[in-house]
């Protein structure tokens, strides 16, 4: 997790952006401090990423790479806006010990669009990431990708309209995506939560779950409801700061599937 200490919305780069209405950066700070509470609660590391000065989206660490359980794949972002961020996200890997970190030739913005459910990797597609970005992940993972197009500019990453519960379970707003993808999706998830477009507009299935507990924003209480009935435990929070940028629970938190090698620290 990258702390919002330089958090602003100082451009515009997706529908939830608007560089006139006032950011409270302490509030935001506040909101992610509450969040890594929760993980750290649950049990969970929090390792800490460091913020750099002018690049106020840094705070969505999730879009800073992908990490499976064998491979690192660093981000290279659409926008020039962010793009000092991958470099920063990938020298960050490098420096925790992570090696062979992974490069695309297009632009593939992380855990923004490449969501990791069991041995499979959903792969967002229409607004960031580029198409042919996907075969290139394949590749580097030897996971299995599927490419899901993304129709709705409000939702223009992947993890802002489909949220990964456990192995073989996700929840997804259909609305968000071509005719073809939703039928890729009611193939692969018949038993998935379909999620409406009230609590998919609150940013409701950018959330965190660890199988059982799902951290999530505390703006969808009916989803909370249905995720509850489906065996899951929701954990709600207020980000409602760091949605003025277009994120929340998922994008904060870049989830490492494992450890870097650890480093031969004997002296002998
Ligand atoms: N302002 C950021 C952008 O538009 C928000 C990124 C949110 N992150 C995410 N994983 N969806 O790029």
């Amino acid at each position: 997790m990258t702390p919002p200490t330089h958090f602003a919305v100082t451009y515009a780069i997706n529908p939830w952006m608007h560089p006139g209405v006032p950011v409270d950066t302490d509030r935001a700070l506040a909101q992610w401090n509450t969040l890594r509470d929760i993980y750290l609660s649950l049990g969970h590391a929090v390792l800490t990423v460091d913020p750099q000065p002018g690049l106020p989206d840094m705070v969505y660490a999730a879009n800073g790479g992908l990490v499976t359980e064998n491979t690192v794949v660093a981000a290279q972002f659409t926008h020039p806006q962010r793009a000092a961020e991958g470099p920063a996200y990938a020298d960050w890997f490098t420096g925790q010990g992570y090696r062979d970190v992974g490069h695309t030739t297009l632009p593939n913005e992380g855990e923004g669009d490449l969501l990791v459910v069991g041995d499979r990797i959903l792969a967002g597609t229409g607004f960031r990431t580029h198409r042919d970005t996907h075969a290139e992940i394949a590749h580097l993972t030897g996971m299995e990708v599927i490419t899901l197009e993304l129709v709705d500019p409000v939702f223009y990453h992947l993890d802002t309209a489909l949220g990964v519960l456990d192995d073989d379970t996700i929840a997804y707003h259909p609305a968000a995506f071509s005719p073809a993808s939703q039928d890729a999706l009611a193939a692969l998830f018949p038993d998935a939560v379909l999620v409406g477009a009230e609590d998919a507009a609150v940013l409701g299935l950018n959330f965190v779950s660890d199988g059982l507990h799902v951290v999530m924003t505390d703006a969808a209480p009916d989803l909370a409801l249905s995720l509850a009935a489906a065996g899951f435990r929701p954990i709600t929070v207020d980000l409602s700061e760091l949605l003025k940028g277009g994120g929340g629970v998922k994008c904060c938190t870049l989830e490492l599937r494992h450890a870097p090698p650890v480093t031969d620290r004997s002296d002998h």
